[in-house]
């Protein structure tokens, strides 16, 4: 009932004819090889957006940014609003991922604003969430992440949130080659299902898509994704490769 996505996050790689390049390879495999329903999603860097959209050619593949400035727009030199980011055709925008939250010092607070504004300009946020190194081996990770829930989308009412997509990527596998196991993935994936169901009901908490993001690869995305309730992928350097990356996406084809 659920949707299930496995999205790309190209982080700040790619000259803009590569990324063009990379792109068209990733839409012709999906026509030529993807046979499920399962969605792809390329988050791109802004100045691609506008180029990768016009080449989407199947509904199935669709295309997201990594960011957004939390006002509508003014003199905010070297930003980018929701508007515009929509306005290139793209869907999704990743918010509140690891990276923006410790280099960027982005706030749940600041984050909260970003998740409005997607909404407002009809944007799908994939709002992430994951603890750090300590964090967990503190044992404080549920804390962590029903915090950064309840501050960064647990104000929007059930009807916004069912636009919602969740990433659970803890911060010790982003980049790290260390992935969560599929039990400790499992584990926390059921945690963030039960406190959807406390914050609206579980009809909300069953139809919402939380994807695994940390070191994903075509090795271990079978076992991660056939977890009751990881529902696909963030995909970080394996998304760079389009081979690698259709792999991750075809584990929904079986
Ligand atoms: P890696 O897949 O490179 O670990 O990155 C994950 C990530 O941060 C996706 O947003």
């Amino acid at each position: 009932m659920r949707k299930n996505i496995v999205a790309g996050n190209w982080k700040m790689n790619l000259d803009y004819e590569q990324g063009l390049s990379l792109f068209s390879e990733i839409v012709n495999m999906v026509k030529d090889e993807v046979v499920g329903d399962q969605e792809v999603v390329v988050c791109s860097p802004a100045i691609h957006l506008h180029s990768l959209h016009q080449l989407t050619n199947s509904n199935k593949v669709s295309v997201g940014a990594q960011n957004i400035y939390q006002a509508e727009s003014g003199a905010y030199t070297g930003e980018v609003s929701a508007a515009q980011v929509r306005s290139t055709g793209a869907e999704y925008v990743i918010l509140g991922h690891s990276e923006r939250r410790a280099y960027f010092a982005e706030t749940d607070e600041v984050l909260a604003e970003k998740v409005n504004l997607a909404l407002k300009n009809s944007l799908k946020p994939i709002f992430c969430i994951g603890e750090t190194k300590d964090q967990r081996e503190q044992g404080e990770f549920f804390n962590v992440i029903q915090e950064q829930l309840e501050k960064g989308v647990f104000h929007l009412s059930a009807s916004e949130f069912a636009k919602i997509v969740l990433a659970y990527e803890p911060v010790w596998a982003i980049g790290t080659g260390l992935t969560a196991s599929p039990e400790q993935a499992q584990e926390v994936h059921a945690f963030i299902r039960k406190s959807i169901a406390k914050a609206y009901n579980s009809d909300v908490a069953e139809a919402t898509t939380i994807l695994y993001g940390g070191s994903c690869n075509p090795t271990n995305a079978k076992e991660l994704f056939s977890q009751t309730d990881i529902d696909g992928g963030l995909i970080g350097g394996a998304s760079l490769k389009s081979r690698d990356f259709l792999d991750i996406v075809k584990v929904f084809n079986t």
